[in-house]
């Protein structure tokens, strides 16, 4: 393999020019930089990472350890991290945590040890030993999507309460009062929100949540199928399902359709998460959609910020309502949706 030394003598220059051509700084002659780009194109010439790593102490890389690389939202994420990434000539390795504190501190250990630059992280179960001591210790850090109380480390996601609220009043003039919510795991940070934005929309509306109407879920699909069969077989079942994200909404379906019921007429389906197939389930269904290319994108410049020393920010992003035909027909031609509110921002 051809060596930076190689590649100098056959451009007839100093090693110390081809460096500066690889590293696009200005003080090059036109020439000579026309030189040695023909020679590394001639010999294949790839600069070697690891000893610039060492010479630089930045390896260009940074790690993204989600919660669950099978949900449909979170690899939408990681799709848009690595591209924003991309752009910003970071590469990006992902950890899949699977939803577990050790798994995720498996990730986070690992990543450390390859000196990735920095890390984005959407925490799971409320945390975990090492990643808390690492965000404590100063290791550059974003949260993104899901974040821990308490850790000073800058925020990027989704702000769904105006959403919730739209469509608690979509469902409401839909005529529907019996409404149950399949919530996720208490101890994150999306799990507590959503239900808690659904009840104080409810509230709003005068509208009860009795605990019957409140299903314990865990993010995954099999979560959402059990909580909706024992909504069914309540003495007055709800009028509305609502699951907290798409994967439970999948399992509510087959626990609807497993009953012959369907779907708006005998009961109502809306999720958390628009993903693309919620257009082709029949009937399509009326979702909270967040902007998660957005979210990645702002993500990565925060981290990217706080990697190159600039001060990073925090980032909310407003969720909107997606009305379909899945809790019935909208009884006015433009159903209400999410009012998108400016970016907030603060400084972190
Ligand atoms: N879990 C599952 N789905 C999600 C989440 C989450 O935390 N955030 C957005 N979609």
């Amino acid at each position: 393999m051809a060596s930076i030394k190689d590649v100098a003598a056959a451009a007839g220059v100093s090693v110390a020019t081809v460096s500066r051509v690889l590293n696009d700084h200005p003080s090059v002659s036109a020439d000579a930089r026309t030189r040695v780009r023909a020679a590394v194109e001639a010999l294949g010439y790839r600069p070697n990472a690891v000893a610039r790593s060492l010479r630089t102490h930045e390896t260009r890389t940074l790690g993204l350890v989600i919660s669950d690389v099978l949900n449909p939202y979170f690899a939408h994420l990681a799709r848009s991290v690595e591209e924003e990434a991309r752009a910003l000539g970071y590469s990006v390795i992902i950890g899949n945590a699977d939803e577990r504190p050790d798994l995720q501190d498996h990730h986070v250990r690992t990543l450390l040890d390859r000196r990735i630059d920095g890390l984005l992280v959407s925490p799971t179960d409320g945390g975990s030993p090492l990643m808390l001591d690492a965000a404590r210790a100063g290791t550059p850090m974003v949260f993104v999507d899901r974040w821990i109380a308490g850790v000073d480390v800058p925020v990027v996601r989704a702000d769904g309460r105006a959403a919730v609220h739209d469509l608690v009043a979509h469902l409401y003039a839909l005529g529907h009062r019996r409404l149950a919510i399949i919530a996720g795991p208490a101890a994150t940070t999306t799990g507590s929100e959503r239900v808690e934005a659904f009840r104080v929309a409810m509230g709003e509306y005068g509208l009860p949540l009795p605990d019957a109407y409140i299903g314990q879920g865990d993010f995954q699909a099999e979560s959402g199928r059990r909580a909706t069969e024992r909504f069914l077989d309540l003495a007055e079942p709800p009028e509305v399902v609502f699951a907290a994200d798409n994967l439970m909404a999948l399992g509510a379906l087959d626990a609807i359709r497993a009953r012959g019921l369907r779907i708006p007429d005998d009961i109502a389906l809306a999720a958390f998460d628009d993903i693309p197939w919620f257009v082709h389930t029949d009937p399509p269904i009326t979702a909270i959609a967040q902007p998660t290319a957005e979210l990645g994108r702002a993500a990565v410049h925060a981290l990217v910020d706080r990697v190159e020393g600039r001060p990073p920010e925090s980032v909310t992003l407003p969720a909107r309502l997606v009305v379909r035909r899945s809790c019935g027909e909208p009884p006015v031609a433009q159903a209400p949706t999410a009012q998108p509110s400016p970016l907030q921002r603060s400084k972190s």
